[in-house]
């Protein structure tokens, strides 16, 4: 039967998978039999070319049917009917190129802009250039008209709905007055005054993805010069014209293992746009990458699992290493004056079984410290080594400078809030921000935990913070003007069961799971902690089901701004935490909010559930 035997396993496997049922299904047909090498939406994977750009008049059937042998396309006609391959072509034929349509409105082109300046400006004021804002991680806006004295009067401006995300994660970036928002492969260029839409880059969605990707979340652009970037679900970097949205380049930078995907924003350093992966709880092997912002060549890769003979190669025996996690799902910060990158890494996979991977598994659940010039690491810390609980350590590594210190501080999903040296990884300090926290009993001198034993087992073992953390990748946000750091936190404990697994692609690997612990609460809070001395100043209990996925922003108009768990968009006092106002979005909040001004009018927005919401004074 396997006529063009020489090519790689993979697809031999994969042709003998078509399901009978659906011998006419073209897309199924296409991904049991072409899309481990021409990738899951034909644009191009590891082992094929992009097929959806190909001249109407070629007879593509015949190509399927007869291989081109000497170039690694194997011939179908032994294993597809003339009726299955008919539909792959006609699948692949409907995948038209990713059009760009030019919905330009008003007949003008977007006028915006970055220069490399632009990006180094701290704190942000009119424009909200990256999606933290500025490079510290900070989300601290200079603006001032929007504060504790008129917050009350504020209401919505304008309401923007996607229509093809239910779960919005994004934080739109503003630049001269143009809103840039995405949802799942989709990006929007808005007026940011009024929410009417100047153009609309669109790309299908990836069929195929597991877990995270699968779920299509974006979280927003970068943008540098006249060209706004994003990550595709199935991990493309992909760069556009930012007058219409027209694609200029993309790259596809994580193929080799079909469990990575991706649903961050871009990293943009001078000329280098960074990138990393999800896929961590479904053993992908981490890595951060950078690209050459014109031309999409691939400048570094740093892997963030060490390979066979390099520092930590003891906890990945074998061929673990190559699907060991820490992938590096959220954007990183920089520190312009030292030229150094900070970025995080999710859990080692597999999650809940330490077995496969002895040792303190590096660089899991770490912060890594890399020049991003070449990529080479200048230090590294580990938050939680040898996890057991997924404790991802991706949420955002603040720089702080106070006191007369250069800081890292980090609200770590393992229930700790920690102060380093950023100078050079020291640790200076810990202190647990939950109550419910029972893996470990506190953290030692060095900076590594003290174990309470705990651990995942057959039967279920109550572990407290539970899978989803003592916070998570929402932001958390720092006021100078107070010298407190604000995130919000949740208590809740979950039963931890271990079942070993095999690794397979197309499946999560992680080892079993968690379920919820009967009669258990999750409640949320927003905490605010001085980052000298690592003292809980206030804390606001917020009322819901604990199911709130939102962030957090302060101002210098004195107010911290976030998402509460009941579906509100709310602002407090900076100060003391009282509340001043609040509005209900009716929908559960996945997204960190942002500030900017256009004509001197200072708007907020967030995006809940499959709106984006935008506010301003009368
Ligand atoms: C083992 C990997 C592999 C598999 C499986 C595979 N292809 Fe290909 N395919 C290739 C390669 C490599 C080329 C490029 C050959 C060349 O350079 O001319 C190619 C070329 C093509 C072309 C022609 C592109 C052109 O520029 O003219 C078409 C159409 C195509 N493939 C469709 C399919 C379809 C449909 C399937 C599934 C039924 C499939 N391929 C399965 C590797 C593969």
């Amino acid at each position: 039967m396997m006529h063009w035997c020489a090519v790689p396993l993979l697809a031999v496997l994969a042709v003998g998978s078509v399901p009978a049922q659906e011998a006419v299904d073209g897309r199924a047909i296409f991904n049991a039999s072409c899309s481990s090498c021409h990738g899951l939406d034909a644009r191009g994977g590891e082992h094929g070319p992009n097929i959806t750009q190909l001249d109407a008049k070629l007879d593509l059937a015949a190509i399927v049917k007869n291989g081109i042998a000497a170039r690694g396309m194997p011939a179908f006609v032994d294993s597809l009917q003339d009726q299955q391959i008919q539909a792959a072509v006609q699948f692949v034929r409907s995948l038209a190129p990713v059009t760009v349509p030019a919905i330009i409105r008003h007949g003008v082109d977007v006028a915006a802009n970055v220069k490399p300046a632009d990006l180094l400006t701290v704190p942000v004021g009119a424009n909200w250039v990256s999606y933290n804002g500025d490079y510290t991680g900070r989300r601290y806006s200079s603006l001032t008209r929007i504060n504790t004295a008129n917050v009350n009067q504020l209401r919505p401006q304008w309401v923007f709905h996607p229509a093809n995300s239910t779960l919005l994660e994004c934080t739109p970036v503003v630049i001269d007055g143009i809103m840039f928002v995405t949802s799942a492969n989709d990006v929007f260029a808005l007026d940011a005054k009024t929410g009417k839409q100047r153009w609309h880059y669109q790309r299908p969605v990836t069929e195929g993805l597991i877990d995270d990707a699968s779920a299509h979340h974006n979280r927003g652009v970068a943008v540098l010069a006249d060209r706004v970037y994003i990550e595709t679900d199935n991990a493309h970097l992909v760069s556009l014209d930012i007058r219409d949205g027209s694609q200029i380049w993309d790259a596809a930078y994580a193929t080799g293992n079909k469990n990575y995907g991706a649903t961050s924003v871009p990293l943009i350093v001078k000329d280098m746009v960074i990138v990393g992966t999800s896929g961590g709880d479904d053993g992908v092997r981490g890595f951060i990458a950078a690209f050459d912002a014109a031309t999409g060549s691939e400048r570094w890769r740093f892997w963030t699992i060490p390979g066979p003979k390099e520092l930590g190669a003891e906890s990945w025996p074998g061929e673990s290493y190559l699907r060991g996690g820490a992938t590096t799902w959220m954007p990183g910060t920089y520190d312009a004056e030292s030229n150094t990158i900070y970025w995080g890494t999710s859990n080692p996979a597999p999650d809940f079984d330490g077995d496969p991977r002895p040792g303190d598994d590096l660089y899991t659940d770490s912060v890594l410290a890399l020049d991003p010039d070449n990529g080479a690491m200048k230090w590294y810390f580990q938050f939680t080594p040898h996890d057991l609980f997924d404790y991802d350590a991706v949420e955002t590594p603040v720089l702080i400078d106070r006191a007369g210190r250069k800081m890292l501080v980090q609200a770590n999903r393992n229930g700790f809030l920690y102060i380093l040296d950023r100078t050079n990884g020291q640790f200076l300090k810990a202190v647990p921000f939950v109550k419910k926290l029972t893996w470990a009993s506190s953290i030692d001198a060095a900076g590594r935990p003290v174990r309470t034993g705990l651990q995942p087992t057959k039967e279920g073992t109550v572990v407290c913070p539970d899978m989803t953390g003592a916070t998570n990748w929402f932001s958390p946000t720092y006021n100078p003007d107070t010298g407190l750091f604000y995130f919000i936190a949740l208590e809740s404990c979950h039963t931890y069961f271990l079942e070993p697994q095999a690794f397979a692609e197309g499946r999560g690997y992680y080892a079993t799971g968690v379920k919820p612990v009967p009669g258990g609460t999750r409640e949320k809070k927003l905490v605010a902690y001085d980052v000298t001395t690592g003292t809980l100043r206030w804390s606001y209990a917020l009322l819901g089901d604990g199911e709130s996925w939102a962030g957090a922003m302060s101002t210098a108009g004195g107010l911290v701004l976030f998402g509460n768990d009941s579906q509100e968009f709310e602002a407090v006092d900076a100060r003391s935490g009282q509340s001043l106002w609040k509005f209900n979005v009716g929908q559960t909040l996945h997204a960190s909010p942002m500030s900017y001004s256009v004509d001197g009018k200072q708007y907020v927005a967030i995006a809940a559930g499959s709106d984006l919401f935008t506010f301003g004074l009368p």
